[in-house]
């Protein structure tokens, strides 16, 4: 690190709370990447002011700051390299009191997002924003990243829980919107261009967060089908019969239920439902009150077995029981652990999914003959994950038989699989763009997913983008790379 900057740095937020390089590389990367954290050196603010200052410092010197939460993200939003300052927001937790009247809540960036839910739920409020990474993930990179989640379909994604925003700028201003109204017409709402942009606009420091009424009781369900347009048709029944309490309609392709419920296994569940249908789907059912929850999502799920478009269900009759459904979902590492694997999150029409899934599985299969592949997602918001995990061992694909004779890098296993990935991006993210869909539907764009962006945004849009990265961080210091090049 440049010494005289790292001098500065350490006098805005103490000694201590700057870690070099050297020592760096003791922390993990990432959560789920235990190789060493790469940068010039680890920033750790106590607050806004100090935050302002140390991006003022870092923009007058013309340093690269990259800002870290919780690391969770699955796009490399957080990739840092030996040129750049993480800026860690680890020390800004801080909760403040509810407004129980006005149903808003006041964070710091830095605040795990569980312990935001537990901070309502003590007030007999609640958070409407939930996901896997409760535990880990702060509320700053929910907003940075819009993150979606499981309770999307009720409540939308993270942009519709922000009421009001403290942002740091590239040049250390502090942007100051702190608004807890629900309307607010006053000019542009320009918390919006900050949530969602990866941390390349700004830096969000403090967020003032709208609280729903608590839902404490609800029932959840495993569902089994036979076929897809079953699902369709008992989400429609659901979302009518269940009086707007759906909280929650997660759908499993067979793969990733059988995965989760392998008796072969210790890390896994006994299976609630057998283990071979072709679809499974969690259902949540949360209300104010005991007596509406449970009986209206048993009544709804009798009609639609009587009906034939369930094949079997069966209702959580304890938390444990709801705990381990939900584990089948939620326990996505056992996907993640065959050494290649390609995540997707993708959004396309739910009319459209379940020809997309057949026709990328023909694909996929026809590309290497040993894979696994894994879909299962958020459906009601037309939202799947797919994991792709070709084998080591398969054979590839002629092309890649092609690249393998052809290649002359030293590195080849890691060149074949760096082309398998890109050849299971296209097999992916091609069809979306006739369909209307996404590239990305909650995960963001980060570096893993910018060659593709134009799969989903015009040129228009685009440029768009390149100019408010330009006026907003004209010397492109802020998470640079990310989203898009301005190169
Ligand atoms: C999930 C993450 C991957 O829903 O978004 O499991
Ligand atoms: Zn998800």
């Amino acid at each position: 690190m440049n010494d005289n900057l790292l001098k500065e740095l350490a006098d805005i937020v103490g000694k201590e709370h700057v870690i070099e390089a050297v020592q760096l590389r003791e922390r993990a990367r990432h959560f789920w990447d235990a190789s060493p954290l790469i940068a010039m050196g680890l920033i750790r603010p106590a607050n806004t002011d100090e935050t302002s200052r140390v991006m003022a410092a870092c923009h007058r010197a013309g340093q690269r700051v990259v800002t870290h939460g919780g690391v969770t993200g699955l796009v490399e939003g957080d990739r840092t390299g030996a040129e750049d300052i993480v800026l860690s927001l680890e020390r800004q937790r801080n909760i403040s009191e509810v407004d129980t009247i006005g149903r808003t809540i006041v964070v710091e960036a830095g605040a795990i997002l569980q312990n935001i839910q537990n901070a309502a739920n003590e007030a007999d409020l609640m958070l409407g924003l939930d996901l896997g990474a409760r535990g880990s993930c702060t509320i700053g990179g929910n907003i940075s990243t819009n993150a979606g989640g499981l309770s999307v379909l009720r409540y939308g994604m993270a942009r519709e829980q922000v009421l009001g925003l403290e942002v740091v700028l590239a040049d250390g201003t502090i942007l100051s919107s702190m608004n807890a109204m629900m309307k607010n017409n006053a000019g542009y709402d320009l918390k919006h261009l900050f949530i969602g942009s990866e941390g390349t606009l700004g830096v969000i420091t403090r967020a003032v967060l709208r609280l729903r009424a608590a839902t404490p009781h609800s029932s959840t369900a495993l569902l089994a089908f036979s076929q897809f347009t079953d699902v369709t048709q008992c989400l429609k029944h659901l979302d009518h019969s269940l009086n707007g309490t759906l909280n929650a309609f997660e759908v499993m392709w067979q793969p990733f239920y059988r995965l989760n419920t392998d008796p072969s296994r210790t890390d896994t569940v006994q299976a609630p439902l057998a283990r071979d249908y072709p679809l499974y789907a969690i259902v949540q059912s949360s209300s104010a009150s005991s007596q509406f929850s449970a009986p209206a999502l048993e009544h709804a799920l009798e009609s639609l077995l009587e009906a034939g478009c369930i094949e079997d269900a069966v209702i959580a009759q304890s938390e444990k029981e709801a705990s381990n459904i939900w584990f089948i979902r939620e326990h996505i590492d056992i996907a993640l652990e065959p050494p290649l694997n390609f995540v997707y999150d993708i959004s396309l029409p739910i009319a459209c999914m379940q020809h997309y899934v057949e026709e990328l599985e023909r694909k996929v299969h026809a590309t290497w003959s040993e894979v696994q592949l894994h879909v299962y997602g958020h459906i009601a918001d037309g939202n799947l994950h797919i994991i792709v995990c070709p084998s080591e061992n398969s054979e590839c694909s002629r092309e890649l038989d092609q690249l393998l004779e052809s290649t002359d890098s030293t590195d080849i296993v890691s060149t074949i699989h760096e082309q398998w990935h890109t050849y299971s991006n296209q097999l992916v993210y091609t069809p979306l763009q006739e369909m209307g869909g996404s590239i990305s539907a909650e995960h963001g764009i980060g570096l893993l997913k910018k060659d593709y962006l134009k799969l989903s945004r015009s040129t228009a849009e685009v440029n768009l983008m390149k100019t408010l990265k330009q006026t907003l961080d004209p010397k492109n210091l802020l998470n640079p790379g990310k989203i898009v090049s301005l190169e």
